[in-house]
């Protein structure tokens, strides 16, 4: 395994993290499936990914207390990153219970990374960072990241608060390029890390025929599979990590036996080149909003903007993040044919209400007329 410091602290953390993302729920709870997953994040700090990324919005909380099981034992080998929610923790007040929660359900006395999950554009900065700078200053935060943030808003958050910000958490992978316009080459410049989240394209990095050959090429010199090529190559860039989410005990080998071998520059210059996919525009009315469980979905933007549903961050907000940063994530889509022959699009099953997200914002911010940029599957 391969390790880089966290931005510029001395933190050692190892360039491939573990996702503690898909545990289910304590309204959903597989205790086999808890068990399992429990045992995978074990077996993957032994294999030597001691970086783990819950937080207290996956499963309500139950993805924290799952790490907690995890870690027993051997806390001070791990380095402990969590999220809070800035949607429903929007004073100080509210960040620091949210705090306090997030340190009962990982049973320890410090968070080793707090990441802000998302950008609110509707609170103020100020409660925001002094809530942050208290529990640096009582110790029970080691450092403050942020995620799914804008190069402005990073900047920002940077200018008002003194202590620095270590991390900025995108995604980005093979498909998903945009973090390469910006954000890699600021958090470059100001060594900040990035971490990757779905740094394997949610397992189906669906590249155009050529790209797909290149790197098959490449993964059988290099005899890894595919997948492991496309982990070696993010984390060749400088300040990168990626975490992955893997549940499959051959997954999680695989993921920690990535990063075993040396690539080749000229090799690295030619997944660059190669692996650059199209971002498409795609007219709203072409897409179905189904969802693939029959959960109502919002059948307008007045539905959208109450969020009956309570989809964090809500549709509202994400359209304002939407205007202030102009500039959108592709949405990820499937495309079909319909029983008559049109070829049309559904919203990718594996982050269902992450894309339906990004639909509504969209359709929020900018009205059924304007296409929405996307990444398209077949
Ligand atoms: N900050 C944010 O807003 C945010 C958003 C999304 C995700 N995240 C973080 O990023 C983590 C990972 O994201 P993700 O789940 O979206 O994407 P991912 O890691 O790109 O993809 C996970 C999928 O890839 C499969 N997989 C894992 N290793 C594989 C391998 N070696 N070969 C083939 N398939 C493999 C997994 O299957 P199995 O599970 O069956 O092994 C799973 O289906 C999350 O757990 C979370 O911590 C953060």
């Amino acid at each position: 395994m391969l390790y880089k410091n966290l931005g510029s602290t001395n933190l050692k953390i190892s360039v491939i993290g573990q996702g503690a993302t898909h545990v289910g729920s304590y309204a959903w709870y597989d205790d086999d499936k808890a068990k399992e997953r429990i045992r995978g994040w074990r077996i993957g700090i032994e294999m030597g990914m001691n970086f783990i990324d819950p937080a207290d919005l996956y499963g309500g909380g139950l993805s924290e207390e799952l790490v907690c099981q995890a870690i027993k034992g051997i806390r001070e080998k791990v380095v402990v990153a969590t999220k809070f929610n800035p949607q429903g923790n929007d004073t100080s007040s509210a960040i620091l219970a949210a705090a306090e929660g997030s340190l009962r359900r990982l049973d320890t006395d410090h968070i080793d990374l707090y990441q802000i999950h998302f950008p609110n554009p509707l609170i103020p900065i100020e409660p925001v960072v002094a809530a942050l700078t208290q529990l640096v200053s009582d110790g029970k935060v080691r450092y403050v990241g942020v995620s799914n943030f804008s190069i402005d808003d990073l900047r920002e958050m940077q200018n008002f608060f003194p202590p620095g910000i270590v991390s900025n958490q995108v995604e980005y992978n093979l498909i998903d390029r945009s973090p390469e316009n910006e954000t890699l080459p600021y958090c470059q410049q100001k060594s900040i890390s990035v971490l990757a989240y779905s740094p394997l394209g949610q397992g189906k990095l669906s590249l155009d025929s050529y790209a797909l050959q290149c790197l098959k090429v490449l993964a059988e010199k290099y005899q890894k599979s595919f997948f492991q090529l496309a982990l070696r190559w993010l984390v060749s860039k400088s300040q990168v990590i990626a975490i992955t989410k893997a549940a499959n005990m051959q997954h999680i080998k695989e993921n920690a036996e990535s990063t075993d071998f040396v690539i080749d520059p000229d090799d690295l210059a030619i997944i660059d080149k190669f692996a650059m996919p199209e971002v498409v525009y795609i007219p709203i009315d072409r897409i179905s909003i189904n969802s693939p469980d029959g959960r109502p979905t919002y059948a307008s933007i007045e539905e959208a903007l109450k969020n009956a549903a309570d989809l964090i961050p809500s549709p509202e907000l994400l359209a304002q993040d939407l205007v202030k940063r102009k500039s959108a994530k592709p949405i990820q889509l499937i495309s079909y044919n319909d029983p008559q022959g049109r070829y049309l699009y559904k919203l990718d099953p594996y982050d269902f209400l992450g894309q339906l997200r990004k639909y509504w914002a969209w359709v929020i911010a900018y009205g059924r007329e304007k296409p929405i940029p996307a990444l398209a599957k077949e």
